[in-house]
């Protein structure tokens, strides 16, 4: 077994384009196969599901990258001064148990699948009011105008964004999430990043002196074991909120979409029978899920696995779109089927102390958001041949750029 794969770049938009035929090589010849990052880095990346499984629990990887590098290094992976030390304070790269669960308890009363029903009226309005104002007919690109939006007035009314923001907001989150990985695409935003910084340091403000009823306030003025959240944890928990939140159920929404387009029985089937939906969203998310990696984990020794010669410090991805597609796994795992009878199974949610907190707005999202496009644009069709979709550049997103869409 060689430990060098033919070089592939995986932030680009060519890889994206068609990588289950790679992935599936990977899975069976190279499992565990060793890759060059942007910025020269080496780092592994990690296809089948049993090996992706087994490395999120394993101790000698951590998802806290201050537990393998100073912070020269650390400046150079995350370069946005107090936006990304920020992002560094939140609940997702921390392994520290008791750390973790004080911020994670601290907001996961909002989105317990109890509470989240509570916002099922509201996720309706939202999307019919999107629908409203779309033109009557004709060639829109589905993302922009509909898969985006949803997501991002539901986390912005349920954080308390105003909404005169969210345009920016949402460019400001985008840009964040495309660079990562890929030093160049940071540069270029570096100025972006501090006027985002800004921002939420005068929304942290804002709350504070005129708090309101939503989450923001809440968590601005709530006490966590007699200590109150810093600013810095309280920027890095809205920022982890809406980019975990929203570019994903975006994705999700625009990738079910294109996946519907090229299986119009299964389109027909669900637009027949829409209870079927609600289970069928984590087939979208098994087939074509938003996410291409988890998020970076770190070796903090080295360690040998599966033959392979793992060094501290290295970069680990697993891959969540191969293992998601692991035949070992899921038979006809290259197939969509609404209908699957081992649904939950997928990895696409992660698993773990890390495992979605988002995952039942994200699932209540795609159904109605889905139900409702189906029900009001029956017509809809893709505008341009699938080979002309392109998809964005980052190494753990998976998202279309864009979804010409006629209806
Ligand atoms: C289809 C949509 C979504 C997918 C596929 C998804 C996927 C994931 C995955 C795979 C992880 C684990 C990351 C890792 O282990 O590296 C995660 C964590 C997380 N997600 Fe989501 N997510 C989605 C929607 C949402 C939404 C709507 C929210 C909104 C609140 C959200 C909030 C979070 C948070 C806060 C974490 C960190 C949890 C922790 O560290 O304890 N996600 N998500």
């Amino acid at each position: 077994m060689s430990t060098m794969e033919p070089q592939v770049d995986f932030t680009s938009p060519a890889f994206k384009k068609n990588p289950y035929k790679i992935l599936a090589n990977m899975r069976q010849q190279n499992p565990v196969a060793k890759i060059s990052l942007p910025g020269d880095r080496a780092g592994w990346l990690v296809t089948r599901y049993e090996d992706v499984e087994a490395l999120i629990r394993d101790p000698r990887l951590s998802i806290d990258i201050r537990d393998v590098y100073p912070p020269e290094v650390i400046k150079a992976v995350f370069p946005f001064g107090e936006v990304s030390e920020a992002l560094l304070h939140s609940m997702v790269f921390t392994n520290d148990p008791k750390m973790h669960s004080r911020l994670r308890n601290l907001v996961s009363g909002s989105f317990t699948p109890r509470y989240i029903e509570t916002w099922q009226d509201r996720i309706q309005n939202i999307i019919d009011e999107v629908i409203d104002q779309l033109p009557e007919h004709g060639e829109i690109d589905f993302i922009r105008e509909v898969a985006f939006p949803l997501p991002m007035i539901v986390m912005s009314e349920l954080l308390g964004i105003p909404s005169e923001d969210r345009d920016k907001f949402r460019d400001w989150s985008n840009s964040y999430v495309d660079s990562l990985g890929n030093p160049a695409a940071a540069q270029a935003i570096m100025s972006d990043m501090a006027d985002f910084q800004q921002y939420l340091f005068q929304l942290v403000e804002t709350k504070r002196t005129n708090p309101s009823d939503d989450l923001l306030s809440k968590m601005v003025h709530t006490e966590v074991d007699g200590d109150h959240l810093s600013r810095q944890e309280l920027i890095g928990m809205t920022l982890l909120l809406v980019m975990a939140g929203n570019e994903t159920t975006a994705s999700l929404i625009g990738s079910a979409m294109l996946t519907l387009f090229q299986n119009p029985d299964q389109m027909e089937l669900l637009k027949r029978n829409p209870a079927l939906l609600k289970p069928a969203i984590e087939e979208f998310i098994r087939y074509r899920g938003p996410l291409l990696n988890l998020n970076d984990r770190w070796a903090v020794e080295d360690f040998e696995y599966k033959g392979q010669q793992i060094k501290k410090g290295e970069a680990i991805y697993l891959c969540v779109t191969s293992a998601n597609r692991d035949e070992e796994r899921f038979q006809n795992g290259g197939s969509f089927n609404a209908q699957r009878p081992d649904l939950q199974r997928h990895v696409g949610f992660g698993l773990g102390m890390h495992y979605c907190l988002g995952a039942p707005l994200a699932r209540l999202e795609g159904f109605i958001g889905l139900r409702t496009i189906l029900q009001r644009l029956p017509g809809i069709r893709l505008a341009v041949p699938v080979e002309e979709l392109t998809w964005r550049p980052s190494i753990i997103t998976f998202a279309l750029e864009k979804l010409p869409v006629r209806y």
